[in-house]
């Protein structure tokens, strides 16, 4: 297992990062789909995790409406892992209670959050709180100054961003600089051979910004696996119950038929090209896996070693190009002649 430093923090995480969202779902709701391993798999899920070299692991409040993380710290202390030697990802946003100041990220609820995830995890910090999607009621300024605080707190050590506009990044960005708050230190975003839309304004944002790109959903939830084809879908796969994330699927079969022949010149299946895909991108940091089974957990860990070289990212290119956006294309034609 590599490990990589987060932008100029010093910071050195796996180069594949843990993904709970596997974790405690139990009502036939939403999660349970996702994953239902409860305290006895997790147990075992995280002793392998930790014996893979892997020491970034990622949740959030919403997975399993708290359950995730209450069966992670709870895993942690079981297993008697020391809090040094984890770094531990979680977020906020979403609604937790049907009250009004129960999700959002206003000054309120970042502190109020904050708090309740630290007591289902048991810890009294957390290494990075991410804000997991934007807020329209809540001011930039209030946001990047709520999150400032609570990391002068001594509660989180680090902030980072998921799913926002590259416009608000930047903007959020540039006001924590300019008040000489605590600045931003990743991005967690959807990103997969197959969708790729993060590749058109997000990625040079990030490597200009010197923010790591932590993407999540690297198999589109399961799809580029080999188990949806033309012919059919497996059954007992996530996929075929939760429809997330939206893929085109004519091109992931195009896809997927590429990595099957290159899985074969790899000795490696179709997931682990695909991982070793999303790891070999500009400006990925450590991509953030998911597994529901240890089998799962160990393959994924095992595509670390697969090198894809430049014949095979012109193959995948070939059947997944980035459609051109404008101002993209203009930009491209009009500085041409400045390269
Ligand atoms: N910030 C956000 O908004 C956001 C959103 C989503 C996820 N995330 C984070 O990203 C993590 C990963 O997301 P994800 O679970 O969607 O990742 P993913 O890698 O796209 O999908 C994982 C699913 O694919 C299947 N799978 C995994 N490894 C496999 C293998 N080697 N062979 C065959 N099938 C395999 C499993 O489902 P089946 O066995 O059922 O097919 C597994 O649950 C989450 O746990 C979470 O931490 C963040």
């Amino acid at each position: 297992m590599n490990y990589n430093s987060i932008g100029n923090t010093g910071l050195l995480v796996s180069e594949l990062c843990f993904g709970t969202m596997t974790f405690g779902g139990q009502q036939e709701d939403m999660w349970a789909q996702i994953g239902k391993l409860q305290q006895k798999e997790v147990n075992e899920m995280m002793k392998a995790v930790i014996d893979s070299g892997i020491n970034f692991i990622d949740t959030a409040n919403i997975y399993s409406f708290g359950q995730s993380e209450e069966l992670l710290g709870q895993s942690l202390k079981d297993l008697q892992v020391p809090r040094d030697e984890v770094v531990i990802a979680t977020k906020l946003l979403a609604k937790m209670k049907d009250k009004p100041n129960s999700s959002g990220l206003s000054r309120y609820n970042v502190f109020n959050s904050v708090d309740a995830s630290l007591k289902r995890l048991q810890m009294d910090y957390v290494d990075i709180l991410y804000v997991h999607g934007v807020d329209p009621l809540t001011s930039l300024e209030e946001i990047v100054r709520s999150l400032n605080d609570i990391v002068e707190s001594g509660k989180v050590r680090y902030i980072a961003i998921c799913n926002w506009p590259a416009w608000m990044v930047a903007k959020a960005q540039a006001i924590a600089h300019y008040r000489g708050w605590h600045k931003f230190i990743g991005l967690q975003y959807y990103y997969s051979a197959v969708s790729r839309d993060i590749e058109h304004e997000l990625v040079p944002m990030a490597v200009d910004h010197d923010l790591a790109i932590f993407p999540w959903s690297p198999l589109s939830g399961g799809f580029l696996t080999g188990k949806f084809t033309r012919e059919g879908a497996d059954s007992d796969s996530r996929r075929a119950k939760f429809d997330f994330p939206p893929i085109d699927k004519e091109k992931a079969y195009d896809l997927v038929d590429v990595m099957d022949d290159l899985s074969k010149i790899h000795n490696a299946s179709i997931a682990q090209i695909a991982l070793a895909w999303v790891r070999q991108q500009k400006g990925v940091n450590s991509t953030i896996i998911g597994a529901k089974t240890l089998e799962q957990l160990k393959a994924n860990v095992e595509s670390t070693q697969i090198l894809l070289t430049e014949d095979d990212l012109r193959k995948i290119d070939k059947v997944s190009p980035l459609p051109m956006q404008y101002p993209g294309w203009m930009v491209e034609r009009q500085s041409s002649y400045r390269k």
